[in-house]
C-alpha cells in the first residue's frame, strides 16, 4: 500500500498539463484529491477521467474568497487536508520592457504569487490543527534564472521561491513543511495559450512540441531528452509525503540540468572556441610588438 494512501491533496491548476498529472500519480497512490481551476467543463472531464477518487472545484486563484472556499470546502467533505499543491497559473506576458502591460503584470503576480500566499494562508489552518502538512508551490527555472520566461512571470515565480522559504520557516515549528519545484520547459499547453487561442486546443497541440524542444534544449540541458509531466509530479508526490519529512524551505529543479550550467560538451567546445581567438589574439600582440 502507498505511504500516501487516506490522504487528501488538492492541486490548483489541475485541469490540465502538470496539475492533472500530479492529480492522476496522488489518485494512483490512494489519495483523494480535490483538483481547482476556472473551466468547469474541463475540470469535471478531468476529475472523471482521473477516477472516483477525484473531484473538482472551480477555483479562480486570484479571488482570495473562492481559494478560502476550495480549501474550506475540501476540508469540511473529506475531514483533513494532507496536502496543498499551489500549481494554478499562466505564462505571463511577453514583450521588452519598453512595452511592459503592468495591468497584465499585476494579474500575473495575482495568479502566482497571491493565488499561493491564499493557498497556504487557507491550508495553513487545518494542517496546523492536524499537526502535519505540505505544501507544494510550483516555481519556475525561469524564477532562478532571467531571460528563460517573461518578466511578469519570471518576477512572479522568483516570489514563489521567497513566499515558499517565508512559509516554511514559519510553520516548520508547527508540522507542515513548504517546498517548491523548478521545472524546466516541459511541452504542456502552457506555451500555446497565447491570448486568444483556445486552451483546450493548445493542451491537445502540446505534444507536438517535444520534437522542438529536443533539438532546442539540447545545448541547455545537460540531461538530453525532453521532460515530461510526470518528471514534476513524481518531484512534487515526493515532497508532498512522508518520504521528504526532513526537507524544507527547498526549491528542487525539475530541469534535466539546465539551472546547473551548461552541457560540457558545450561549454567546453565553447571555451576551446574562445581559448582559440585569444590565443591568434595574442600571436597578433605578439607579431605587432616586434614589428
Ligand atoms: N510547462 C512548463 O514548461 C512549465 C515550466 C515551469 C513552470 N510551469 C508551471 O507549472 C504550472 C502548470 O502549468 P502547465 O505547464 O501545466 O500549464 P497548463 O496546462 O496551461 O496548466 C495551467 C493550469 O493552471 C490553471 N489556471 C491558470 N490560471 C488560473 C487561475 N487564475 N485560477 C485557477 N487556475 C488557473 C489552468 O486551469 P483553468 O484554465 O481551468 O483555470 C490549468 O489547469 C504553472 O504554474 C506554470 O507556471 C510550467
Amino acid at each position: 500500500m502507498s505511504d500516501l494512501a487516506g490522504t487528501v491533496t488538492i492541486v490548483t491548476g489541475g485541469t490540465s498539463g502538470l496539475g492533472a498529472e500530479t492529480a492522476a500519480l496522488f489518485a494512483r497512490r490512494g489519495v483523494t484529491v480535490v483538483i481547482a481551476g476556472r473551466r468547469q467543463e474541463e475540470g469535471e472531464r478531468t476529475a472523471a477521467r482521473l477516477g472516483p477518487s477525484v473531484h473538482f472545484h472551480r477555483t479562480d486563484v486570484a479571488r482570495e474568497t473562492q481559494v478560502r472556499e476550495l480549501v474550506e470546502s475540501t476540508h469540511d467533505r473529506f475531514g483533513r487536508l494532507d496536502c496543498l499543491v499551489n500549481n494554478a497559473g499562466g505564462g505571463g506576458t511577453p514583450g521588452p520592457v519598453g512595452e511592459l502591460d503592468l495591468d497584465a503584470f499585476a494579474e500575473t503576480l495575482a495568479v502566482h504569487v497571491l493565488g499561493m500566499a491564499a493557498g497556504i494562508k487557507y491550508a495553513a489552518a487545518p494542517m496546523l490543527a492536524q499537526g502535519s502538512g505540505s505544501i507544494v508551490n510550483v516555481a519556475s527555472v525561469g524564477g532562478s534564472v532571467a531571460g528563460w520566461t517573461p518578466m511578469d512571470y519570471s518576477v512572479a515565480k522568483a516570489g514563489v521561491l521567497q513566499l515558499t522559504r517565508c512559509a516554511a520557516v514559519e510553520l516548520g515549528e508547527r508540522g507542515i513543511r513548504v517546498n517548491s519545484v523548478s521545472p524546466g520547459p516541459i511541452p504542456t499547453g502552457i506555451q500555446l495559450k497565447l491570448p486568444g487561442t483556445d486552451p483546450a486546443l493548445a493542451e491537445r497541440a502540446a505534444a507536438s512540441l517535444v520534437p522542438l524542444f529536443a533539438a532546442g534544449l539540447r545545448p541547455w540541458q545537460a540531461i538530453p531528452r525532453v521532460g515530461d509531466p510526470a518528471d514534476v509530479a513524481a518531484t512534487i508526490a515526493w515532497l508532498g509525503g512522508p518520504d521528504s519529512s526532513f526537507v524544507t524551505g527547498q526549491d528542487i529543479a525539475v530541469d534535466g540540468g539546465i539551472r546547473a550550467g551548461r552541457p560540457a560538451s558545450v561549454s567546453v567546445a565553447d571555451y576551446a572556441a574562445l581559448t582559440t581567438l585569444t590565443d591568434q589574439l595574442a600571436e597578433h600582440v605578439v607579431g605587432s610588438e616586434r614589428a
